[in-house]
């Protein structure tokens, strides 16, 4: 009767589609150039990631993003390290966290489009969400700088921040304990929200509570393999000794390493997910109008929220359509008084020319008539003449019956004009010559 109904091997059929299908894990490390980045995400994963050193010379702070395949057993593991490229470096650093925002948010918003489409593919979905940031804090002793506190506070309800002290093995023991406690109470003075390893599940609770107290983490990253007595560490020989960082008692990154991958990386994506990536969507949803309530607290279905959002534009549509027309009308109406203005002046030219024109034309059978006038003076004339003198061997004939002058007979009648004169003038020289000898010889 108490049967074997086998869904106790649910946890078994689910551990296995995982493995098959693989595992992702995404991490941002933020940290000044050369604070040792890269070494530690090589110490993280025992391995030798292909990386090569930033330049201090950037003017901009960038991010690098390297997807590398690992395996380790079984496990497949698809694993993204974004860095940032000139971090800290430019005298202005008050716009450094701006592209690691960007960043982040362009993760949450490939996602949330994904989500949004009718056809989803989850299943082959590389879902580039940054599950965790690793904060490498400078060794100083001192105090946080203020780059620091103003990248964490805006990138805080974006990402899991775990605060590192980097380079820990330049801080002595009792500076880093002291150094430890300034950077929690100025977080906490600040308001910069860290990630918690946490405490619910009572398996991890009592070591995650114990590790929540020992942030942030003080870590040393090596690339070497060092000697000690007969065992090959890695580590970081020192003229006055090897530093062990798997050692517990040298520095956190064995806790580091535990927090991250064995126990909390699915607490990691979990808070990514459900606290990160809905914080981003509930703000962008609701920028874009959508709601779950209505103005009076009535719960509204997403039907109702279309539907009325629909409404709304094509009220819209229609208010700048009416609006759109109006201005086209009132363009038309311009244009057509612009060009009867046009016209009309066009008209006024026209006017002024044509009587112009007729002026000219008015003028010219004036100058035609008194041309005539005296081609008829120029036969009276002439008639004058042949009766007085024996006839000019001029070859015109008949002119009088000739109604108009004709073009042919320009060049005669200037010679004809000519020789009239000159005869005038002889007959006038003749004349006063007549005189004069009248006169001397009546004297
Ligand atoms: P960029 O990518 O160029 O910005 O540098 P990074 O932050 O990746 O630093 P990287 O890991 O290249 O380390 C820079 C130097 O610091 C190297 O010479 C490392 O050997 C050294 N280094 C890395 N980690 C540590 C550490 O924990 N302690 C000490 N003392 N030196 C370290
Ligand atoms: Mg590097």
């Amino acid at each position: 009767m108490l049967g074997h109904f086998g869904f106790e091997c649910l946890p078994h059929q689910l551990v296995n589609r995982s493995i098959q299908q693989g595992f992702s894990f995404n991490i941002l490390c933020v940290g000044e150039t050369g604070i040792g980045k890269s070494t530690l995400i090589d110490t993280l994963f025992n391995t030798t990631l292909k990386d090569k050193k930033s330049s201090h010379f950037y003017s901009n702070v960038g991010l690098k993003i390297q997807t590398y395949e690992l395996q380790e057993s079984n496990v497949q593991l698809k694993l993204t390290v974004v860095k940032t490229v000139g971090y800290g470096d430019q005298i202005n650093k008050e716009a450094s966290y701006q592209p690691i925002v960007e960043y982040v948010d362009a993760q949450f918003e490939a996602y949330l489009q994904e989500e949004l489409k009718i056809k989803r593919s989850f299943i082959d979905y590389h879902d580039s969400r940054i599950h965790v940031c690793l904060y490498f804090i400078s060794p100083t002793g001192h105090s946080l700088k203020s780059l620091d506190l103003l990248t964490m506070k805006n990138i805080d309800n974006k990402v899991n921040i775990i605060p590192l002290i980097a380079k820990a093995d330049a801080i002595s023991k009792n500076d880093l304990q002291k150094f430890k406690c300034k950077i929690m109470s100025e977080l906490v003075s600040n308001g910069i929200q860290i990630y918690q390893f946490p405490t619910d599940d009572e398996t991890t609770a009592q070591v995650n509570a114990s590790m929540n107290g020992q942030l942030p983490f003080a870590v040393v990253g090596s690339r070497d393999e060092v000697k000690v007595g007969k065992r090959t560490v890695r580590g970081r020989q020192y003229p006055w000794g090897v530093l062990q960082v798997e050692n517990e008692n040298h520095c956190d990154f064995v806790k580091l390493r535990d927090m991250l991958f064995c126990i909390n990386m699915e607490d990691l994506k979990e808070q990514t997910h459900i606290q990160h990536y809905e914080h981003y969507r509930c703000c962008k949803l609701e920028k874009m109008g959508f709601t779950d309530v209505g103005p009076d607290n009535k719960l509204l279905s997403f039907q109702e929220i279309y539907e009325d959002k629909r409404q709304k534009f094509c009220d819209q549509r229609q208010r700048e359509e009416e609006e759109l027309k109006q201005k086209f009308m009132q363009r038309v109406k311009d244009k057509e008084t612009a060009f009867k203005e046009s016209e009309k002046e066009l008209q006024e030219k026209f006017e002024h020319l044509k009587r112009v024109q007729q002026e000219e034309i008015m003028k010219l059978e004036e100058k035609r008539r008194q041309l005539e006038e005296e081609i008829i003076d120029f036969y009276k004339m002439k008639t004058v003449s042949e009766t007085l003198q024996t006839p000019v061997c001029i070859n015109i004939k008949k002119e009088k019956d000739r109604p108009f002058l004709c073009k042919t007979d320009i060049p005669d009648l200037c010679r004809s004009v000519f020789i009239s004169r000159s005869y005038k003038r002889l007959i006038s020289i003749l004349w006063f010559f007549l005189f004069f000898l009248f006169v001397t010889f009546f004297i």
